[in-house]
């Protein structure tokens, strides 16, 4: 047990450096124990933070199969607002480096020693030095991010589309993407076709971003930054990706129950190829003699009032275009891949793969949903 100090019993007798006796309320076990918690909570800090550093940093160097990282870019502007902020971080982590860096030697150097409770520390008022160092240096360092960010903000800005570019819409719907090609005159849905920039030539594909309901948010991580999609107003974007491929991206707005499930593919052809699939896309549907009984199905149910299929009499503007709907590889924005399976379960019931979504269940007998399904797989 710890002494009491005999004259008042509520405090405990503690022994300064210079030998002298003075009371004190806490008792020295307690000082004991509070020092050893305090040096476990560090530690655990410390291993808490090695690990989330660790789980972080290994998926950013060590990904290869694909997974969008804006720390990968393939295309501009992705490469050169990744150059701003690795400059931007670099400026950030300094700071927080100094910064932690004193705060950890401040705990460390006026930590609680035996004693301390006799002397006061010595009692500064104001440092013109101190106050002026502190106001002009932060205020150096916002200066350099406001130039070097608005440097790039302007290069991106200013693009002036060359005779070259693709001219592309992109509308975004609860929980779709329609995307136009006014000038080719394509419409397709969810898979933007754009040709790759090689060294024979730069073709950038520029973007007008509207909305058909509520906002979204274009981003496509590895090609560029996001760009929202707002109801009454045109945004302006461009990609010039050089590497032909598919990347994956998404909504970055939440729109909606389905917000999730509303992925973008921006599929990067080499050049030739995107001219092959422009034409492709340019043809109506096939007026394919087979799967009559699913062309009946389809043309007498209300399907007609929400999609189109070019050269037929459905030309409903609501739902996604589907004349070339098995050039696509997924169905509903992304949420399935484009097989006959999937198919099927999307027409016999959307509401169980999307839920909310604004395609309803028709009520098909099976019978009808395989002739539905037989008739859409003829959409090529
Ligand atoms: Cu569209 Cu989120």
């Amino acid at each position: 047990m710890d002494a009491r100090d005999e004259q008042n019993p509520t405090t405990f007798a503690y022994e300064a450096k210079d030998g002298s006796k003075a009371p004190s309320l806490v008792c020295p076990t307690m000082r004991r124990r509070h020092h050893k918690i305090f040096r476990a909570m560090l530690l655990f800090a410390f291993a808490f933070v090695c690990l989330g550093l660790a789980g972080h940093v290994e998926p950013v160097l060590g990904n290869t199969d694909g997974v969008t990282s804006i720390f990968r870019p393939l295309s501009q502007p992705a490469q050169e607002i990744k150059e701003t902020s690795l400059l931007v971080l670099a400026i950030c982590g300094s700071i927080f480096a100094v910064v932690a860096g004193l705060l950890v030697y401040a705990i460390f150097r006026f930590r609680h020693r035996a004693g301390d409770e006799l002397s006061e520390p010595p009692q500064v008022y104001g440092s013109n030095q101190i106050e002026l160092a502190w106001t002009i240096l932060p205020l150096l360092i916002v200066f350099v991010l406001i130039l070097v960010t608005s440097r790039t903000i302007a290069d991106i800005q200013n693009r002036k589309p060359p005779p070259t570019a693709v001219q592309a819409t992109v509308i975004g719907h609860q929980w779709w993407w329609e995307i136009r090609y006014p000038e080719l005159g394509i419409v397709t849905a969810n898979e933007l076709h754009v040709p790759a920039s090689d060294g024979r030539g730069s073709r950038p594909t520029f973007l007008k971003l509207q909305s058909a309901d509520v906002a979204h948010s274009f981003w496509v991580p590895q090609l560029a930054g996001k760009t929202d999609l707002i109801p009454n107003r045109e945004n302006l974007m461009w990609i010039e990706p050089t590497k032909p491929g598919t990347y994956p991206g998404n909504c970055a707005e939440y729109c909606g129950t389905q917000h999730a499930r509303m992925l973008i593919r921006v599929v990067v052809d080499p050049p030739g190829e995107f001219e092959r699939w422009a034409k492709e896309q340019q043809q109506s549907a096939s007026a394919n003699a087979s799967a009559t009984a699913g062309r009946t199905v389809f043309f007498t149910n209300s399907c007609v009032n929400c999609h189109t299929i070019s050269g037929t009499s459905a030309q409903g503007k609501f739902g996604p275009d589907l004349t070339h709907l098995m050039s696509r590889a997924t169905l509903a924005a992304g949420a399935l891949p484009n097989t006959r399976d999937n198919l099927r379960l999307w027409v016999r019931d959307p509401q169980k793969i999307k839920v909310g979504c604004l395609m309803p269940n028709m009520q098909l007998t099976d019978e009808e949903v395989d002739q539905v399904v037989a008739y859409l797989q003829t959409l090529k």
